[in-house]
């Protein structure tokens, strides 16, 4: 495969020699293009050496074969590690004045991007602002991680280790080489340059309905409930099996429909509802972020999107590299938790012209005028066209098999209120689609 490793100006360029060396030795074609500042810290003798292809910061050189268009045209794969708070923001600006620059512009590759920088830089308003926007265009990132950073400090910003990269950049390709997200559901291009190597789109099922209103469509639905680590082994997660989520899926697949499903750490058991359905494409995601970038990437193609996992609001700040130990601390640790971007409402924001956005909110409420007063509050928040309330409680709502879900639609008028199998109710659910489709 040809990967296009961007390296720019932090210490942690040092580190992407060995990653360049990693993925030299898996048989990649590696072209090395680092920013002049990253050649501050590792020289071009060091990248040409290690990738065998000359190595220049220019779009000066090279000239007849237009080295940044033929790097970018030809990708599988960017990946750009490090990556400082300066090149984030250039790439939210799309500044093209130097080779990296450029080749971002001009390539269609996914872009990953390994960030590394002190911890006030990672989380000052601009970066994490510049983050998110990338995010929202499909830019995969692959942390920064907590630990040493430069000098005695220590805090987020520190860069994934080069084998946690390579092993990332391994299920990227071994995505695209099978069939990307974007692919599956016509939207944006994460893949391949070549049309002829795409793999086709998920299938009808032979059993599904190809007459309805949503026979044909493309229809992006996240279930679960997403993970947000504390520490290699402990994460605050919630109670969402995926169960609804699932049922959804699988209703909209028998309807016609050519469903990827978003599954955020759903167990194989629930999972098995849909798993030889060809009709439906499953794409894992873990946290927040990743459930994030992967439902912009899809809804980009996709002409409902139906949004039933539990996002956690927060995530830690300060993810430990290790297992936090009690024996090394002084008493109970102290977490503290930053605010997860609002997945729903950045859907509304970028919504494609036409689409239907579905959102779900479990309540805890005492009685159904409470709960139906939340759920209204929240769809005029969100701004869906339909939002799926259900309660929740101790021994509601969750890890069962029945559900009793209140479909609003944008009006604040209460669609319907049914109770059943997760099966019924999603059929409900598709039915005030199908309406609002209509
Ligand atoms: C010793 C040293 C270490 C640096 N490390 C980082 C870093 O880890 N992350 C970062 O964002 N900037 C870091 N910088 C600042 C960048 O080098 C600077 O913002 C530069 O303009 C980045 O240019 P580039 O993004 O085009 O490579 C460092 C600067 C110095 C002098």
């Amino acid at each position: 495969m040809n990967i296009v490793l961007g390296v720019t100006g932090g210490i942690a360029a040092y580190k992407s020699v060995a990653l360049a060396r990693l993925l030299v030795e898996a048989g990649h074609e590696v072209h090395v293009v680092p920013t002049d500042d990253a050649l501050r810290f590792v020289g071009k003798p060091t990248w040409e050496a290690i990738s065998r292809h000359p190595v220049t910061t220019s779009v000066h050189e090279d000239v007849p074969e237009v080295r940044h268009v033929a790097l970018g045209q030809r990708a599988d794969l960017v990946v750009i590690a490090p990556a400082t708070a300066n090149t984030l923001a250039r790439m939210t600006a799309g500044l093209a004045d130097d080779l990296l620059g450029t080749t971002l512009l001009a390539t269609r590759a996914p872009v990953l991007v390994a960030p590394a920088m002190h911890t006030e830089m990672w989380q000052h308003a601009a970066t994490q602002d510049n983050v998110a926007i990338l995010r929202r265009r499909g830019v995969l990132f692959i942390g920064p991680e907590s630990g040493r950073l430069t000098g005695n400090d220590s805090g987020p910003g520190r860069m994934s280790e080069p084998e946690q990269i390579f092993a990332r950049v391994a299920e990227l390709l071994a995505d695209s080489d099978s069939d990307s997200l974007a692919q599956d559901l016509g939207g944006q291009d994460l893949g391949t340059q070549d049309p002829g190597a795409q793999n086709p789109e998920p299938t009808t099922a032979l059993s599904a309905d190809t007459s309805g209103p949503l026979a044909g469509l493309r229809i992006l639905v996240s279930a679960g409930g997403t993970r947000e680590p504390i520490d290699p082994v402990r994460f605050i997660g919630n109670r969402s099996s995926g169960r609804q989520g699932v049922a959804v899926a699988a209703a909209a697949a028998a309807r016609g429909a050519k469903v990827v499903l978003l599954s955020a750490n759903i167990d194989d058991s629930v999972l098995a509802e849909v798993a030889d359905n060809p009709a439906v494409r499953v794409v894992p995601v873990g946290t927040a972020a990743e459930l994030e970038s992967a439902a912009h990437a899809g809804s980009a193609g996709a002409e409902v999107v139906i949004m039933a996992a539990a996002v956690s609001d927060y995530r830690v700040a300060g993810v430990s590299e290790e297992k936090i130990r009690k024996e090394d601390s002084d008493g109970p640790p102290t977490l503290t938790l930053l605010e997860n971007p609002d997945i729903l409402a950045g859907l509304v924001r970028d919504r494609r012209p036409g689409q239907v956005l579905v959102g779900f909110a479990a309540e805890t409420a005492a009685d159904e005028v409470e709960l139906m007063e939340r759920g209204r509050r929240k769809l005029a928040r969100k701004g869906v066209d339909l939002l799926a309330v259900n309660s929740v409680g101790w021994s509601e709502g969750f890890e069962s098999s029945d559900n009793t879900l209140h479909i609003i639609e944008a009006s604040g008028a209460l669609v319907e209120r049914i109770s059943g199998t997760k099966q019924q109710t999603a059929d409900a659910l598709l039915d005030a689609v199908a309406a609002v489709l209509r």
